[in-house]
């Protein structure tokens, strides 16, 4: 009899966990996934990536028709909003892709064990009542909301990210509470549908993490498009009275306070590491300050066979850095060599247009390098953003001065998110910026920006 029931359990099917159970079975080891959930997938498959870009496509469509975009390019609609067709829509997606990765267990023979699953010791958990035992074990349990102290998250009037992918009718007046990823992201899908949005953002520019230029210059986009800003400032209470809600708010460096009425308020302050319940006291495993599991670059934490991947570890919280690691600590388990480059891994913010960045910023470039060349290059200029009535954005190239080797990139435009990927793929491959700029790209296309900005880099872009 096998010493262990599983080669690998995997606790959480969220992209990083569902991702690992598979790459697992594929490499022959008999693998088990728990998931508490109804639904694999985790939380980007029912609550985060899928469903927010269900409704950001949706809602594109209709800004394109009630705001005059459809009408400049010679389309005459009169657009009605069916807001319960649109939710249909987005959960038909969640349905069919969340259903897809069932299949994908079912057709690599990989166990659903249905329910949170607690260590009983390193090479056991207790899940739905029974004990399963496994020689290796995959935390990837994900994160959840990070809430706002002294508010309740009701998910009615004050809403997380789950809640606000699924509002019954567009609110009037939304107040996002953080100026991140989500805010921007789920602020333009209901300032699309017609609800006045205002960001409030704690510190002096929104989009922490990005490049400098490229925050200043999202937000101007935004501003355009109607979102309010509220930056330096901070929350300190909101009070919930039947259907409107008051925020008290204040000056981060301090001052007088001030309020602001809504409807609905967004709390998009950051997501946190999901380790309760979890019982890692029982394998005598400590989290670190910010509640994440560390690992080394092979994905294994400080006790043996316990591996830990995706947002309950330190790094982005992105489905495609949890799910590299999920593969990469698939193989080294079956005793292959699992890598993920954490210098290069794209982020993206799906708005219109898109905002996306690989690598370094151009402070953080000058830190690491001292000397740094960077070009750049307005959409404006890019005949195929020019033709599509989508001028705005650009693309920024950093290269280190003395290699010329490209250290990051950054864009604002349409198809920003895929742009970005040609970028990683270049700085993969250590290319230099001359690299890209006589690299042949297809005309027209956006992408061109990219090879013009590398060609600023070498101070001779054609086109502006
Ligand atoms: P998760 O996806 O969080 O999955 C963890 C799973 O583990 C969950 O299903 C949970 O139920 C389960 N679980 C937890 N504890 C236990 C336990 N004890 N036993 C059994 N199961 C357990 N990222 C992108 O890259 N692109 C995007 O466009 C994007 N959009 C997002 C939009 C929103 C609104 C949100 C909230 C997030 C978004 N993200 C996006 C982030 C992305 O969803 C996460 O980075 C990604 O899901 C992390 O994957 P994971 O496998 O680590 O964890
Ligand atoms: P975030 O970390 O992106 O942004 C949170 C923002 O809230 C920050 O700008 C922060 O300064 C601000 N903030 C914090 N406390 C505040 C306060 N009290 N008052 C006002 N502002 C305050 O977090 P967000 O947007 O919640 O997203 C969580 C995670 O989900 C991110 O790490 C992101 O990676 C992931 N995600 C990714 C997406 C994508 O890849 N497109 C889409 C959505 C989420």
């Amino acid at each position: 009899m096998a010493e262990f029931d599983y080669d690998v359990l995997v606790i959480g099917a969220g992209p990083g966990g569902y991702v690992a159970a598979i790459r697992a079975a594929q490499l022959g080891l008999k693998t088990a996934c728990a998931e508490g959930r109804e639904t694999l997938g985790g939380t980007c498959l029912n609550v985060g990536c899928i469903p927010s870009k269900a409704m950001l496509h949706a809602s594109e469509y209709y800004d394109a028709a009630a705001n005059g975009a459809m009408d400049d390019m010679g389309i005459e609609v009169a657009p009605k909003l069916n807001l319960d067709k649109m939710h249909g829509q987005r959960r038909d997606a969640v349905k069919g892709l969340t259903g897809g990765i069932e299949f994908l267990f079912k057709k690599n023979k990989i166990d659903w064990l249905k329910g949170y699953a607690s260590f009983k010791d390193a090479h056991s958990v207790k899940v739905a009542g029974k004990t399963v035992t496994a020689k290796n074990i995959i935390i990837a349990t994900g994160s959840s909301v990070t809430p706002l102290l002294g508010v309740e998250i009701d998910e009615k009037v004050v809403v997380s990210s789950t809640g606000a992918l699924e509002l019954e009718k567009v609110p009037e007046h939304m107040v996002v509470i953080g100026g991140g990823v989500i805010g921007l992201e789920l602020g333009s899908v209901w300032r699309r549908l017609g609800a006045k949005v205002t960001c409030v953002e704690f510190l002096d520019e929104i989009l922490p993490g990005m490049d400098a230029d490229i925050r200043k210059e999202s937000r101007k986009i935004f501003k355009k498009q109607g979102i309010e800003f509220k930056l330096g400032t901070k929350v300190t209470g909101v009070e919930v009275k039947g259907k409107k809600a008051t925020l008290t708010m204040e000056p981060a460096k301090g001052g007088d306070s001030e309020t602001l009425e809504a409807d609905c308020v967004l709390v998009a302050i950051g997501r946190k590491p999901n380790t309760d319940g979890l019982g890692l006291d029982a394998i005598g495993l400590e989290v670190n300050e910010r509640g994440q599991i560390e690992t080394d670059h092979d994905f294994r934490t400080a006790v043996d066979g316990v591996w830990a991947i995706g947002d309950v570890v330190p790094g982005p919280m992105l489905a495609h850095k949890a799910e590299d690691e999920g593969i990469a600590c698939a193989e080294n388990i079956a005793g292959m060599t699992g890598i993920v480059n954490h210098a290069i891994i794209p982020g993206v913010v799906y708005t219109k247009p898109e905002i996306a960045g690989v690598g370094l910023t151009e402070e953080d470039a000058k830190a690491e390098y001292g000397e740094v060349k960077v070009g750049k290059f307005p959409m404006l200029a890019n005949s195929r953003a020019k033709t599509n009535h989508e001028p705005d954005g650009l693309v920024k190239v950093i290269s280190d001065a003395k290699s010329d080797r490209v250290v990051g990139v950054w864009c604002i435009a349409v198809p920003a998110g895929t742009m970005i990927a040609q970028a990683a793929q270049a700085m993969e491959f250590g290319a230099t910026s001359e690299d890209i700029a006589y690299t042949c790209h297809a005309h027209p296309t956006h992408s061109e920006a990219v090879k013009e900005a590398a060609m600023a880099v070498q101070g001779k872009p054609i086109h502006i």
